[in-house]
């Protein structure tokens, strides 16, 4: 048995860790509300990189706010083994979605240094920059970066609703570091998170393996019609945005049941404007997010989507303009890095099953230039994205101890 097999985290540390996070932008009903780049990201981020210097690690930022905290290994000319997710929440976020995954990589990085092990690669936790997408559209746009999937101009000049650019933002909480965002080598990712979907609690297991992530479109949608009196324009002939948007907004719904049960699509933004109770709304600003495991499938759904928005405005009187603004195809993870998770959890007497990620996951971006799986733990009635969002102590203890065993097994190995 190898000298590091008996190891364990500390779950109420890593309770307590997750529990004061939760406590930069406090929710209204027990949440977080953490936007990317805002002053309360900036305090998490503070007060992670505080908790990793305690434990002697060195701290690299990169020029997308990616933060990369190194235990150093006996051979540090390896790639490291890196763990971790994202600290930045949705506006209405749970205490655990990224969270836990970052605290996660920290708690393993904590259990290394209590125990004075030292690994031949060295191990690195580290914190993704706007995952979220919901200040910043599109999602994980840092780790894109970092995979070469998006420019960095592109990344930078991407504006919030206020007009404030990411790169901007990231200036001023101070969060543009010097390191050229993907120049770091990843010998491999892993990413504990909850599940936020309801498999595991429903077949009654403890850890996910996760093999891969399902693809998604993202698309902003403006349509232009007539502004014009509500009392005094007759109905027919009316040019009404938001009879069009309402007409798009079941159409998604009944393209997604129609490629059930793995289909899904979802309009979760929109503006009316004027906006004005007695003015018919003349233009409507709404985004649709569909996903599908496969990406035919998905391309399939994308037609006939925009088919669908076409007739529908065409009908209507009004004009469509329609943006994809982003393309994240399904992805397979590393089966080295599975493996690693899967004989962890097995070796940890943990229920475990392997599972297909519903949600987008940074990883599901370095998986392109970096061997990666991921690690889910169950939430309750697989709520996520809402402030109720919960996790037992005892699942993300768990999960951790797999995030541990199996860092230790691909940093050794
Ligand atoms: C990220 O939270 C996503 O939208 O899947
Ligand atoms: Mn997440
Ligand atoms: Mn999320």
């Amino acid at each position: 048995m190898s000298e590091t097999a008996q190891l364990r985290v500390d779950g109420q540390r890593l309770w307590d860790s997750i529990m004061a996070i939760g406590e930069i932008g406090p929710g209204e009903q027990g949440g977080s509300c953490r936007l990317a780049l805002t002053d309360e990201d900036c305090e998490g981020r503070n007060l992670f990189i505080r908790w990793c210097e305690e434990i002697g690690c060195s701290i690299r930022i990169d020029d997308m706010g990616n933060i990369f905290a190194r235990r150093a290994g006996r051979s540090n000319d390896l790639a490291p083994v890196v763990a971790g997710s994202h600290l930045d929440t949705q506006p209405h976020g749970g205490k655990f979605d990224g969270i836990y995954g970052v605290l996660a990589a920290l708690e393993a990085l904590r259990t290394l240094h209590d125990n004075n092990v030292t690994t031949e690669a060295p191990v690195e936790a580290v914190v993704w920059t706007n995952e979220e997408g919901s200040r910043f559209a599109p999602a994980m746009i840092a780790s894109g970066v970092y995979a070469g999937l998006f420019e960095k101009d592109y990344a930078w000049a991407i504006t919030d609703s206020d007009g404030k650019s990411l790169g901007d933002e990231l200036k001023r909480i101070g969060y543009m570091g010097d390191m050229t965002c993907g120049s770091n080598p990843i010998g491999a990712l892993l990413e504990a998170h909850i599940e936020q979907g309801p498999i595991l609690e429903t077949e009654n297991r403890q850890i996910g393996v996760v093999i891969g992530g399902q693809g998604q479109r993202w698309f902003d949608l403006t349509l232009k019609g007539q502004d014009s009196h509500a009392g005094s324009t007759p109905m027919p002939g009316r040019r009404d945005a938001l009879v069009a948007a309402a007409e798009i907004i079941s159409m998604v719904k009944l393209l997604a049941l129609e490629y059930a049960p793995y289909g899904v699509g979802t309009v979760g933004q929109m503006s009316v404007m004027p906006n004005s109770r007695n003015t018919i709304p003349g233009e409507v600003f709404l985004t649709v997010d569909i996903r599908n495991p496969d990406d035919a499938v998905l391309a399939e759904m994308t037609q006939k989507f925009k088919v669908c928005v076409t007739d529908c405005v065409n009908e209507l009187g009004v004009e469509c303009d329609i943006e994809e603004i982003w393309h994240c195809p399904p992805v397979k993870f590393d089966t080295t890095c599975i493996a690693a998770v899967e004989h962890a959890a097995q070796t940890l007497g943990y229920s475990n099953q392997r599972i297909v990620s519903g949600a987008g996951h940074d990883a599901c971006q370095v998986c392109q230039v970096a061997p990666t799986s991921m690690i889910f733990v169950p939430c309750a009635g697989g709520l996520s994205h809402n402030e109720q969002e919960s996790a037992e102590p005892e699942d993300l203890e768990a999960g951790c101890n797999v995030l541990l065993h199996a860092m230790l097994a691909l940093a050794n190995s």
